[in-house]
């Protein structure tokens, strides 16, 4: 296009008349945008000519600024007319596009609910986490060292048998049993035990070389060989508690479980220890909370069937061969762990009485809990 002269009157109309042309030839807001960018931007014929305005001298000047103003008025109320029609196509077009038909039918299929093993596990976890422990996971295809060994178990002892371990790869001497090797099976996990034993192995040299305790709450699937009944299932979870620090007694231990209990079952949730035997831990203890339901009090009470306690888990001091088998030093850190069953924690927390209701995957069992998604 050959320049246009700011005094060009014929040519100024012309331009003006191409720019309302363009202007009513684009059918949408981009194809707009790009008709005024080519008729009023930098580089087009008009704003050239305005811009030459400067080189006139009076009159001229003043002639060529009503005939550039008076066109760049018109460019300005065409663009303008032309903008309100699009928008208002497009905003029509808008609302049938993106119209909801408020009378379809809903969707009457329930969307599920989170299951309650979950939404506890996740709490108990929550717990312990607000004290500044780490959750630790590990593997549910396990070693049998992790498993067993590294936990102090007898090569012999009577949880390694077949009956009630599932072994996916036997010992190399085919669980020939005392004075074997041991190590070499692979198991399901029939605990979470395990994990504190890799959880420690995998923190020891923040623990030696930084002095950072190690405190970790272990949530998982475990597995044994048990038919599916009321009181038993294969498939099972179990939650495992692991601090190594210096100094730590069975007083940190107590004073953790009472902190679990109250944060669980309310402020009045008192737990009581007895004597007992594990492998992995010594002095061992059962682990008994005081019956949140009666406090005790009532001789027919089915929640603890009239005892006043009921049976929660295991707990006890970390046995120094465990310690030492994650690389621990045992005379230097002491360490406390426990564990409990998830399924059972659920059954006396909420009267839950068959724990096949736990398995089924029917949702009206877990839209109970109230925990729909
Ligand atoms: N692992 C044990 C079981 O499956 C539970 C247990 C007992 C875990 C004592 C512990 C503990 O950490 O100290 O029966």
């Amino acid at each position: 296009m050959s320049e246009l002269h700011p005094l060009d009157a014929a040519g100024i109309e012309a331009a003006v008349a191409a720019a309302v042309r363009a202007f009513d030839a684009a059918t949408t807001l981009e194809e707009l945008k790009v008709a005024r960018l080519a008729h009023t931007g930098d580089k087009a014929a008009l704003t050239l000519a305005n811009r030459g305005i400067g080189a006139l001298d009076g009159p001229d000047k003043a002639a060529a600024g009503k005939l550039l103003g008076g066109a760049r008025a018109s460019i300005g109320r065409a663009l303008a007319a032309r903008t309100s029609v699009l928008e208002a196509e497009r905003d029509a077009r808008v609302l049938v596009e993106e119209a909801v038909d408020v009378t379809l039918p809903v969707l009457r299929a329930p969307l599920g609910a989170r299951h309650p093993l979950e939404t506890l596990q996740e709490h108990m976890c929550d717990i312990f986490v607000g004290m500044g422990w780490e959750v630790a996971e590990g593997p549910e295809v396990e070693a049998e060292w992790f498993n067993f060994d590294a936990l102090n178990f007898d090569p012999d002892h009577p949880a390694r048998a077949m009956q009630d371990t599932f072994f996916v790869a036997p010992r190399d001497d085919g669980g020939a049993g005392a004075g074997a090797s041991a190590t070499s099976g692979i198991v399901l996990r029939t605990h979470t035990s395990p994990v504190q034993v890799r959880a420690a192995l995998e923190r020891k040299e923040a623990l030696v070389e930084e002095g950072r305790g190690i405190y970790v709450i272990c949530p998982g699937k475990t597995f044994r060989t048990d038919e599916l009944d009321a009181t038993h299932t294969p498939v099972f979870h179990q939650i495992e508690g692991l601090a190594v620090d210096k100094g730590l007694t069975m007083a940190n231990l107590k004073g953790t479980l009472d902190h679990f209990a109250r944060a669980l079952f309310g402020p009045d949730a008192v737990t009581r220890l007895r004597p007992s035997f594990f492998p992995f831990t010594e002095p061992s203890a059962e682990m008994d909370l005081r019956c949140f339901v009666c406090g005790g009090s009532d001789t027919a009470c089915r929640t603890c069937r009239g005892t006043g306690w009921i049976e929660w888990g295991g707990c006890g001091m970390t046995h120094p061969n465990v310690l030492r088998a994650a690389g621990i030093d045992p005379d230097e850190y002491t360490a406390f762990a426990f564990g409990m069953g998830i399924e059972r924690t659920l059954m006396f927390r909420h009267g839950v009485k068959d724990m096949r209701d736990m398995v089924e995957g029917d949702v009206r069992f877990s839209q109970q809990f109230g925990m729909e998604v």
